[in-house]
């Protein structure tokens, strides 16, 4: 994930953001640069590699400018060379910019028929043309960002300073958290509020959809509607995790928050975003056409991340895949015939039934690929190949920024298994893969309703049991619903395959419990909505978690609708899990849980 600080200063500010950007080292990154007004012109320094060589170019060439932005990259459009480097610039501006531009390649095309010349395969690039553009119109920063940033498609923070305006920093985001520093005669701009900890502990976030004009004077927020708005600041706790909570009062609501974002970058590690294909950064050891059979084995959310898996794998690379609970197959003893492959899903990669399970597979010689979100882990080291979450350390007990970055993940190789074993043409990858970039997107709408789902859970804390429901890929998204409100909330919890419902659990069904439904615009829709029926006949109080007006469509009453934003149907889960994920976290909430760390529970089970 990159990193992007801005400071407006009373003394030269270069050493500052370096000093800033140093405490973003933890995002990962392979190239880092620095923009600054020198007498009020713009000048950059940039540099592959880590900040050390970023500083010794400081050394040869000081910057002493008051204003600058600086970030630190992690390559995604285009490789991590100076040239791609942020900032980038114009005549008129310098950009940096931390997410995904899922619409830069027609804005590119627009703006090189427009006469721009562009210097880098970045995507950011294109930012710093298109409000150029509008400076040319409007000779004003402020109007000229306004009027850019609605044409932006993605998930992204960015951060501008422009050309003889020396008391003027403008930030905005769109699903990647962007924090403004209280200074005294500065103000400050950062990812987070670690990267201004060295300047200062007061703290306002901006919120989705904000952008921020600074000056030395303050700080001005508007909303993504350009109303001017307030944002509270408040004091950051000193010797925080090295990861904070930003302005959310839980990690979990952090971690549910920032899907959009590493989500995004999950992607982008896996994907030719300029010829919009699959591009693995790492070669499979093993050739996907002679691969029968998959055996997927996790434990908890990974497990039900493997479970979805399970059906993107043989419906898009027609392969059989099996997916276990690692505890019950590291004593099955699975007769598994020879050079076959086998996943391990594991946030923590330490899981001590999910390890046990793949040094299993490896005496069976099979194949071991795991999908870990910490690389230097047990089962990362243990495996063949690792294709790793990029969803930075989360500390909620209960995995969301995790799981859909498994998800990511396991789609990825789900469409590369397919085209590598030629039933999906170019044509038909890109169209997936477009799909899928338009997921980090489609998270953050989702993350909009979670005002409707906070009063929701006023009404599911009352309950003392709660059924899920789904089919098809909503099937284990159910489970994980299920998982995810009895683990923070204690209330007990069922997920069902709602085709099931009449060979048993529609006893459960009366007056009393909720029966919280999933139902995404897709294949299996039309058969949900009849189980949806069949339980509104026995008064059951439902919650349906669909496309907009899906319950008037099934012509039933609902307890509550939730109204998903329209969606490709194939990776819907991705954006499904954020309804389950805040249902839980409010419910529990509501209920004075302790959210991060539920009782009896443990972030890594290392131990059988
Ligand atoms: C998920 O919310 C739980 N915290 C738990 O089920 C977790 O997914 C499981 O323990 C697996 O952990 P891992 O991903 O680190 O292997």
């Amino acid at each position: 994930m990159c990193g992007i600080v801005g400071i407006l200063g009373a003394t030269p500010v270069a050493p500052l953001v370096i000093d800033a950007l140093k405490r973003l080292e933890y995002r990962g990154y392979d190239s880092a640069g620095i923009a600054t007004l020198e007498e009020g012109c713009l000048t950059r320094r940039r540099a592959e590699g880590k900040l050390r060589n970023l500083e010794a170019r400081l050394s040869e060439a000081p910057l002493k400018g008051l204003s600058g932005i600086g970030h630190t990259r992690w390559a995604t459009h285009g490789k991590p060379t100076e040239g791609n480097a942020h900032p980038h610039a114009t005549d008129r501006l310098a950009v940096v910019h931390n997410g995904i531009i899922e619409n830069f390649r027609e804005l590119r095309e627009e703006l090189v028929a427009d006469g721009a010349h562009f210097d880098s395969e970045t995507d950011t690039e294109v930012v710093a043309h298109l409000v150029t553009r509008e400076m040319r119109r409007s000779n004003d920063p402020v109007t000229a960002v306004a009027a850019a940033l609605p044409r932006l498609h993605g998930a992204f923070a960015l951060a501008f300073l422009f050309e003889g305006h020396d008391d003027l920093i403008i930030g905005a985001r769109r699903g990647a958290p962007l924090a403004v520093g209280y200074g005294e005669g500065e103000m400050y701009l950062g990812s987070d509020a670690l990267a201004l900890a060295p300047f200062t502990d007061t703290i306002a976030y901006l919120e989705e959809g904000d952008w921020v004009v600074l000056s030395r004077g303050g700080a001005e927020f508007h909303d993504k509607d350009g109303a001017i708005v307030a944002r509270e600041a408040h004091k950051t706790q000193a010797g925080a995790f090295l990861v904070d909570k930003g302005n959310h009062r839980h990690f979990m609501a952090k971690e549910i928050h920032e899907q959009p974002e590493v989500i995004g970058r999950t992607l982008s590690h896996y994907l030719d975003m300029a010829n919009g294909t699959v591009r693995l950064p790492v070669d499979m050891p093993f050739d996907w056409t002679k691969i029968d059979r998959i055996s997927i084995c996790a434990c908890g959310t990974a497990y039900l991340a493997g479970i979805i898996a399970k059906y993107w794998f043989e419906r898009l690379a027609r392969v059989l895949v099996e997916v276990d609970v690692a505890s019950e197959f590291r004593y099955r003893e699975a007769p598994l015939p020879k050079g076959q492959l086998a996943i391990f899903v594991s946030q923590s990669g330490e899981t001590a039934d999910t390890l046990a399970s793949l040094r299993y597979t490896r005496q069976m010689g099979q194949h071991v690929l795991s999908v870990v979100n910490v690389q230097s882990s047990t089962i990362a080291r243990e495996s063949d190949v690792v294709t790793p979450t990029l969803a930075g350390p989360e500390i909620g007990v209960a995995s969301t920024k995790a799981f859909t970055c498994q998800l990511a993940v396991l789609a990825v190789l789900a469409i590369a298994a397919a085209r590598a074993r030629g039933h999906i043409d170019e044509a038909r990858e890109k169209e997936l893969v477009r799909e899928l970039v338009s997921m980090p997107g489609l998270v953050a709408e989702s993350l909009k309703l979670e005002p409707g789902i906070e009063s929701l859970a006023y009404e599911l804390r009352k309950a003392s049991d709660v059924l899920y429901l789904g089919r098809g890929t909503s099937y284990p998204m159910a489970l994980e619903g299920a998982l995810k409100l009895k683990e923070i909330s204690y209330i007990h919890a069922e997920g069902y395959a709602a085709g099931e419902l009449k060979h048993g659990p529609i006893a459960l069904i009366d007056e009393e419990m909720p029966v919280i439904v999933l139902a995404p615009a897709d294949a299996w829709f039309e058969k949900t909505v009849s189980n949806v029926q069949e339980v509104a006949a026995r008064g059951g109080r439902i919650v349906l978690i669909g496309p907009e007006g899906a319950a008037g469509r099934a012509g039933v009453e609902a307890l509550a609708e939730v109204a998903m934003p329209a969606m490709p149907e194939t990776f819907a889960p991705i954006a499904y899990a954020v309804p389950v994920q805040l249902i839980a976290y409010h419910t529990a909430l509501s209920m004075g849980k302790d959210v991060d760390q539920p009782r009896n529970l443990a972030k890594s089970v290392t131990v059988e």
